[in-house]
């Protein structure tokens, strides 16, 4: 049997109402609301205002959010941002809005993909990061499977894991 290798790539969010539907469409996925929002936890149904509000800003006004979507063979099945917290270091949040494309190993790849991109495009920057809950032990796994470790630190719950450049 001939088993086809998946091909992950990255490219940024667009200012389309494609790509805001999507958004709106993961935001409601019952696994992702475990561990994701818009803006609250339990929050209600989110509008495509609120999406394109929040969104929208960062994409057409990038200067310390940066939104991309998570493309399988060329189609969107989640989103990775990276965000400027200061000279030196960048933070990321990720996950996949579909749940059968979920456990694929394509979470780990769009990550290694995109913590290339900032080592390349910022090369003053020393460290990235990731926080996840503590009990997102998937999360936690994955960011490990892309070289993020953690030195135990815990910011309100959520375990910081780390990239150092220098290393
Ligand atoms: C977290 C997330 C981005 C990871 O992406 P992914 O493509 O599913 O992850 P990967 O397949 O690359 O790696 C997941 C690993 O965790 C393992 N895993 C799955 N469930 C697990 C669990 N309950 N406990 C421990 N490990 C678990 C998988 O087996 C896999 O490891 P392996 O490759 O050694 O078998 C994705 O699952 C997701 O979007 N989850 C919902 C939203 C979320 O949690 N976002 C992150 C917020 S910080």
């Amino acid at each position: 049997m001939l088993i086809q290798k998946r091909t992950i790539t990255l490219r940024q969010m667009e200012d389309t109402m494609t790509d805001y539907e999507l958004m709106r469409e993961w935001f409601s996925e019952p696994e992702l609301q475990e561990w994701v929002w818009c803006d609250e936890k339990d929050e209600a149904p989110v509008t495509i205002e609120r999406i394109i509000e929040k969104y929208g800003s960062r994409i057409k006004n990038p200067t310390t959010v940066f939104p991309y979507f998570i493309l399988r063979d060329q189609e969107p099945i989640g989103f990775i941002q990276y965000y400027i917290q200061d000279q030196v270091t960048i933070g990321l949040d990720m996950w996949i809005g579909i749940q059968k494309e979920r456990n694929h190993g394509f979470g780990t790849d769009a990550l290694k993909q995109m913590v290339e991109i900032i080592h390349n495009k910022y090369p003053d920057v020393k460290h990235v990061f990731v926080d996840p809950e503590i009990a997102n032990k998937r999360a936690i796994k994955c960011y490990q499977k892309a070289g993020f470790k953690s030195s135990g630190e815990i910011v309100d719950g959520n375990l910081i894991l780390r990239i150092n450049f220098e290393d």
